[in-house]
């Protein structure tokens, strides 16, 4: 299907797409080391600039419009957050998008605290705001583990379903477990996804595989606890200052943090999947992403609304 991406970043929710068999036919982001990096791997359909600024008649047609808008006035992390962050108010641009489009479907993505935030009023005008262009829409707490990502990865996923299709979208079902229940293989952890990464201290061909000189202090706080090697990764970020901020993922030898290709696995993005920018934008890119496996997953249930036309 055709898809339209706003606040694209790096690419890693469309990646997910692309993977699946979806064509981006238009992308946008105002950051410019993101665009240049969706640029190299997914290609020249991106506009940077700021949305706000573009008119929807600039913007072609589509089955679907996809987004994961802007969390950082929604994230239980900030603890500034507020409800009246302006930053909050660009889900608007979205909105503003799927009503003059009026795309078959949408989807949009942010982090958990969207649904805490103002005591979940936020969150409930949010949906309501979708549901009245004429939508039937759905939302889910997602997992990243629960679908063999090596990272436990909470996200909303917000799905529409324009109203007069009358179909309905279905989440995908978990294909990893916690404790193998279900027949389900485990979690993925931090070594199995690192095995193959070969220690960037000594020669090697990986892009991306620098680290910065962050010096470890293992005091307990979020980015300052040792990494359990046979676990999922916690939540990788991109929270903090444009140097790259104070919330790390140590590598599990405890010496360092970890490199930006490692932190890209991770979030599962393939290796051949080049970042562009100072390691500190390459990162914070990399935090920004939906993981590419999980995108894919969900992706794919789009197929699953077309076959009930049928
Ligand atoms: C959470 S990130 C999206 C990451 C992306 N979905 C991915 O999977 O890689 C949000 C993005 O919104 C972009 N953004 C913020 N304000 C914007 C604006 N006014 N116009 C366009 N993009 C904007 C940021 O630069 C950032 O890349």
């Amino acid at each position: 299907m055709k898809v339209v991406s706003l606040f694209s970043g790096a690419g890693g929710l469309d990646l997910g797409f692309v993977l699946a068999g979806h064509k981006i036919v238009w992308a946008n982001d105002l950051y410019e080391d993101a665009v240049k990096t969706y640029r190299q791997n997914l290609g020249n359909h991106i506009i940077c600039q700021d949305i706000t600024k573009i008119q929807t008649n600039e913007i072609p047609d589509c089955d679907i419009v996809i987004g994961g808008f802007p969390c950082q006035g929604f994230s239980v992390a900030n603890t500034t957050r507020h409800v009246s962050d302006e930053r909050n108010v660009l889900y608007k641009q979205l909105i503003r998008v799927i009503k003059d489009k009026q795309p078959k479907y949408f989807l949009a993505e942010n982090v958990k605290g969207i649904l805490s935030i103002g005591k979940g009023e936020v969150f409930k005008k949010i949906i309501t705001d979708f549901a009245e262009l004429g939508y039937t829409v759905n939302y889910k707490l997602l997992n990243a583990a629960d679908y063999g990502v090596p990272q436990t990865r909470l996200r909303v996923i917000i799905v529409g379903v324009r109203k007069d299709l009358g179909r309905s979208f279905i989440f995908p079902e978990p294909t990893h477990s916690k404790n193998e229940t279900g027949q389900l293989p485990k979690w993925v952890s931090v070594s199995d996804a690192l095995s193959g990464i070969p220690d960037p201290d000594k020669p090697n061909k990986l892009p991306n595989h620098t680290y910065s000189k962050y010096k470890l202090n293992f005091n307990g706080y979020i980015g300052h606890r040792p990494l359990d090697p046979n676990k999922p990764a916690p939540t990788v970020t991109a929270r903090g200052d444009n140097k790259g901020g104070v919330v790390i993922l140590p590598h599990p030898n405890g010496l360092r943090r970890m490199t930006c290709r490692e932190l890209a696995t991770i979030q599962s993005f393939p290796l051949n999947y080049v970042f562009f920018g100072p390691s500190s934008s390459v990162y914070r890119q990399i935090g920004n992403a939906v993981p590419p496996l999980l995108a894919k997953i969900i992706a794919l249930q789009f197929y699953l609304l077309e076959d009930q036309s049928k």
